[in-house]
Formats: structure tokens, sequence, C-alpha cells
């Protein structure tokens, strides 16, 4: 004789929908994803530094760092590309002069570019006079003012040059977020700044004189 709690079971099963479906066909997907352009990283150091840059999977990497010296290390893309949409993820923990960037190269002219979306307060990136002011944009949630300097006889990714920099420095700053890039490459146009033909562009950690630790990941 069945007990209470089967005779339950019986009654579920029988007024429960059965769902039974032939099995699926197996079928490739129409738009497979496609696959991620291979991740560039770069790392620069003038030695006076102590920096360990560490290459993760993917669009990974951290840094850590101290002493007197300059670096800039970053993951992103070679060649970049104004149409980007640039995802990231990540702390950042600086104790000095330390910016977390969009940062890449173009050539002809030879110009190494910042969009600043985070810095250390010690040290505002190319605040007047150290470098000029010379317009402004709002996007991605906040406004930044465009600045520029000349470099002279300094490293580059073509040697030793003398070459512009061109920095967006946003104001609202923060360690995660998407870039509309062009909306800068557009502001820089309007206000005179030429760019070039895209070397490398990634989402760089620079520090200078100072210590820290950033781990960050581009999407
Ligand atoms: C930082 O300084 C300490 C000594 O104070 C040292 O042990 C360490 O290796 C340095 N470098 C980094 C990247 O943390
Ligand atoms: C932004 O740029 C416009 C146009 O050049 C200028 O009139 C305005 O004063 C600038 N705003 C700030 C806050 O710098
Ligand atoms: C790094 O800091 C030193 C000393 O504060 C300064 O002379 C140098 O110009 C800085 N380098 C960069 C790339 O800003
Ligand atoms: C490096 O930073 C320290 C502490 O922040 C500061 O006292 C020193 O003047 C800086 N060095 C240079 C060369 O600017």
């Amino acid at each position: 004789m069945p007990t209470l709690p089967l005779i339950i079971l019986l009654i579920l099963l029988s007024i429960l929908p059965t769902n039974a479906t032939p099995p699926r066909p197996i079928t490739t997907p129409k738009n497979p994803p496609k696959p991620r352009a291979t991740w560039y990283n770069t790392f620069w150091t003038d030695t006076a530094a102590s920096v360990k840059y560490t290459n993760g999977a993917e669009g990974a990497y951290s840094v850590t760092w101290n002493g007197t010296g300059n670096f800039v290390g970053g993951k992103g893309w070679n060649p970049g590309s104004t149409t980007k949409l640039i995802s990231w993820t990540g702390t950042f923990a600086p104790q000095g002069y330390a910016y977390l960037t969009i940062y890449g190269w173009t050539t002809n002219p030879l110009i190494e570019y910042y969009i600043i979306e985070n810095y250390h307060p010690s040290h505002e990136p190319a605040a007047p006079p150290e470098g000029e002011v010379v317009g402004n944009l709002t996007s991605d949630g906040s406004f930044y003012s465009v600045r520029t300097k000349m470099r002279v006889n300094k490293p580059s990714i073509v040697g030793t040059a003398t070459f512009r920099q061109i920095f967006s420095v946003r104001e609202v700053v923060r360690s995660e977020g998407v870039v509309t890039v062009g909306n800068h490459f557009a502001a820089w146009k309007e206000v005179g700044l030429k760019t070039g033909t895209h070397n490398y562009m990634v989402v760089a950690t620079e520090g200078n004189n100072s210590s820290g630790k950033a781990d960050i990941v581009v999407h």
C-alpha cells in the first residue's frame, strides 16, 4: 500500500506538465563571436624607479612601484583607433604623482596623448604653468580640460625627440568606466591640435617619483 508522501508525489506528477521536447538539432550560431584583437602591452621605465609590471591574461595587468623614477605601462591595442569605446575596470591606489590614463602615440606628427581618467592630487596633469589649457569637452559623464605642452629631446616611440603632448584631464576622476575616444580626438582637432597615424593605444598607469599599486582589466 502506497504511503501518504508517495501518493502526494504521484498526484503532483500527474498534474505537472511533462514538457517533453524533442532533442534539438546541433546548429552553428549564425554570427559566431569574432576573435578578440590581440592584446598589446607596453612598459617603459627610466630605471630610476622600482617597478613591478605584471602582464595578466587578456586585458589584465597589475603594477606596483616606488622610488624616484618615471614609468608608464599598460594594455590595449596597436594600432589604436579614434572609433574605440574603451571599457575597463580596476583599482588605482597611488601615493604621489601618478596617472591612470588612456595613453598612446601618433606619428606624422609625433604626438604623445593622454586621456587622464584618474590622478593623484599632488600632481595635476599639465596644469599651468607646466602646460597650457587650450579647450575643453564634456564626455562620458564629466567635463575634461584640454591641455598641451612640448617635450624637448625626450624619450619617445621613435627614440629621443621633440614632440607635442596632448592631455584631456577628467574633472570627475574615476578608476573604471568607458571612454569614447573619438570625442577627445574631435575636441583636440577643434582647437588646432593635430594628430597623425595611430601607433599603440592603451589603458596605462604612469608614476613618477611616487609609490602605489594599480590592478587594471581592459575589456
Ligand atoms: C619598493 O620598496 C621596497 C623597500 O622599501 C622593496 O622591497 C620593493 O621591492 C620595492 N619595489 C616595489 C615594486 O614594490
Ligand atoms: C570651455 O571652452 C569654452 C570655449 O572655448 C570656453 O568659453 C569656456 O570658458 C571653457 N570652460 C572652462 C570651464 O574652461
Ligand atoms: C618626474 O618628476 C621629476 C621630479 O619631480 C620631474 O623633474 C620630471 O620632469 C618628471 N617627469 C615627467 C615625465 O613628468
Ligand atoms: C619626490 O617626492 C618627494 C616626496 O613626495 C619630494 O619630497 C621630492 O622633492 C620629490 N623629488 C623631486 C625630484 O621632485
